[in-house]
């Protein structure tokens, strides 16, 4: 996953950060509508690929792979823009810059432990190589009940010092989950 490994990553992490304050109502419902690789540095990743399915009835899963073409550093930083789609264009809704990937990856983060399980990528330093991660199923079931609804991108350009390597686009959808009636 080298290549495609820090894009899925992003998208996790910023999922992840979203469900930091996790209540247990899972009274909405998320949709990742489509990822989108929007630019990858070829000196650094190759062989980029990345799906997004239906796994079964309520989850979707990703499988991602590429090849690294060279070791990285410690230095792996993700600068996000969160943007809302109103009347079919997107709007500037927050930014994340320069969110360390390596230190989120070495913290003891049990969410993240679990997407090691989906693949054989590494924490910081990660090694030139190939790398897939197969059926990583996406969790958000942690994402509280009071972010917004709507349809959002999160934009995400990942950089290895002072070079971008990936950009990715995620685009999602949040919705209300339609209550049943209580008996
Ligand atoms: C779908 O798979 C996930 C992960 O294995 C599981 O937690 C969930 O219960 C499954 N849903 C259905 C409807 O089988
Ligand atoms: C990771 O797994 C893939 C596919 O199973 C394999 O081709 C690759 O060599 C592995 N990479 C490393 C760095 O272990
Ligand atoms: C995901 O990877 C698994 C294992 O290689 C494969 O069986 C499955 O068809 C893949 N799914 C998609 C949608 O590419």
């Amino acid at each position: 996953m080298a290549k495609q490994l820090p894009c899925v990553f992003a998208t996790c992490i910023i999922l992840f950060f979203l469900g930091v304050a996790a209540e247990d109502e899972p009274a909405i419902k998320v949709t990742i509508q489509k990822i989108e690789i929007i630019s990858v540095n070829k000196e650094y990743v190759q062989e980029e690929h990345v799906a997004l399915f239906q796994y079964n009835a309520t989850h979707q899963a990703i499988n991602a792979s590429g090849r690294l073409m060279k070791d990285l550093g410690m230095q792996l930083d993700d600068n996000a823009d969160i943007y809302t789609i109103e009347d079919g264009a997107p709007h500037l809704l927050t930014s994340a810059k320069d969110i360390h990937i390596c230190d989120i990856l070495s913290g003891d983060y049990p969410e993240l432990e679990q997407l090691f399980k989906f693949g054989n990528f590494t924490k910081c330093p990660m090694k030139a190589g190939f790398y897939a991660g197969v059926n990583a199923i996406v969790d958000t079931s942690s994402v509280p009940a009071s972010v917004p609804r709507g349809e959002f991108i999160i934009d995400v350009k990942t950089s290895n010092g002072p070079t971008e390597i990936l950009h990715t686009k995620t685009f999602l959808k949040i919705e209300d989950v339609p209550v049943k009636k209580a008996k």
